[in-house]
């Protein structure tokens, strides 16, 4: 299991640290071995089944879904799966309510020693009900639930499970997809320098860091709507020596003026937004991006790109994973979304980026040359060769 590389890391038993270890393997087998274990199932025993009482293939992700649902192979993936979820919850959150404290006292100590970026909190904002009325992907509390004054713990436990979830897939700093976009905006447009960037529903800031690495003149924001997250996200900055301003908002209506950024980034955020502040949350970043700027949304890539097995591989959490919003998110055809939102088609733009963390400078750049089209199967996947689907457009 990855050790988290900055200050608010919290001590853990011998006992804990070995039940992390084990659960993140485990999720590497189910997500690696079974899910390699279920593509073979499906293709030589349910999609023949399938054929032979229908006459033909399933067609989309609901109709492979429907028709894995009684395979034995997939109820113990399954299960198995929202298992290996659950334990990974158990196996953080004992150490970091014992921290709590001592969380407090270290993001107090950084705000003294290195008084670097900002937070600026809306105590009256409403939390959103696709947050505050379901715990996201199993997570107890959500993001946004507050024990206590100046509390972090959310922001912990979010950290904290997202590396022994990922089991190293992420990157040393859990940031490979905001490492991974901003290199490769570096790459493809080296003449662009953007003075401001923004990103949306950016939780403990792992994916804000990487654009104050690699345009470290702009000034970058992060909003989020959840207060512990933001004050956690503050600290890890400081800690890691970035000036990063965070602000509790919703990405729905920002409290920014019009043209007041030149990128407008978000990563894994929009599949958990209800489909009507889709549209919301688009617009508002057209409006806050200036003339000859960049909206790009890393993002799981859409169902009508993927072959029928795997989307519905990448829909398991709707049904599965207490994540509502996955599938009709990924249902919506990303290019009529961004037209709508008042971009130019033609500045329309998708692209399937090769994680940066996980091969050397010069594989990196080859990868990008060799293509960066939607590979069915491995685009958005949380395994080894993983890329990572973006869309967006230029303004
Ligand atoms: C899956 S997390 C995003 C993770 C992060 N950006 C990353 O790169 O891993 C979704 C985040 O969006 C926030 N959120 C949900 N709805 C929001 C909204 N309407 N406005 C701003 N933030 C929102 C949640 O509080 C949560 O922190």
């Amino acid at each position: 299991m990855l050790e988290l590389k900055h200050d608010l890391r919290i001590p853990a038993t011998r006992d804990e640290k070995g039940r992390r270890n084990f659960v993140s393997g485990l999720r590497s087998f189910v997500l690696h071995d079974m899910a390699a274990g279920l593509r073979h199932v499906y293709a030589a025993d349910v999609e023949p089944r399938w054929k032979r009482r229908r006459g033909r293939a399933p067609r989309n992700g609901s109709e492979v879904h429907e028709a894995i649902r009684p395979n034995e192979y997939f109820k113990f993936y399954s299960a198995l799966r929202v298992t290996a979820q659950d334990m990974v919850y158990q196996t953080v959150r004992p150490a970091v309510e014992r921290s709590r404290e001592s969380l407090r006292e270290c993001a107090a100590g950084l705000a003294e020693r290195r008084p670097l970026g900002s937070l600026e909190l809306d105590p009256g904002l409403p939390i959103p009900r696709s947050v505050s009325a379901v715990d996201i992907h199993l997570m107890p509390g959500s993001y946004h639930s507050e024990e206590g004054p100046d509390d972090l713990t959310a922001g912990s436990i979010y950290d904290n499970r997202l590396a022994v979830s990922s089991f190293g897939l992420m990157g040393q700093n859990l940031d490979d997809i905001g490492q991974t976009v901003a290199r490769w905006l570096r790459h493809a447009r080296p003449q662009f320098a953007p003075r401001s960037i923004l990103d949306l529903g950016c939780t403990v800031g792992h994916n804000t860091g990487p654009w104050k690495d690699q345009f470290p003149d702009a000034e970058v924001h992060g909003v989020d709507v959840a207060a512990p997250c933001l004050r956690y996200a503050l600290a890890r900055a400081r800690s890691q020596g970035r000036e990063i301003h965070f602000h509790q908002m919703n990405a729905e209506s920002l409290r920014f003026a019009d043209a007041s950024f030149d990128v407008v980034f978000s990563s894994m955020f929009l599949h958990e937004i209800p489909p009507a502040g889709i549209p919301r949350i688009l617009a508002e970043a057209w409006r806050v991006l200036r003339p000859g700027g960049l909206m790009v949304h890393m993002e799981l890539p859409p169902n009508g790109a993927l072959a029928p097995f795997d989307a519905f591989y990448l829909d398991w959490d709707c049904a599965y994973n207490n994540e509502p919003f996955y599938k009709p998110y990924r249902d919506l055809d990303p290019r009529r979304i961004v037209r709508d939102a008042g971009f130019d088609p033609a500045k329309f733009f998708e692209v399937a980026l090769p994680s940066w963390g996980a091969l050397s400078p010069r594989e990196w750049r080859e990868a990008l040359r060799a293509g960066t089209a939607i590979e069915s199967g491995r685009t958005g996947r949380l395994a080894r060769g993983v890329r990572w689907y973006c869309f967006g457009a230029w303004k």
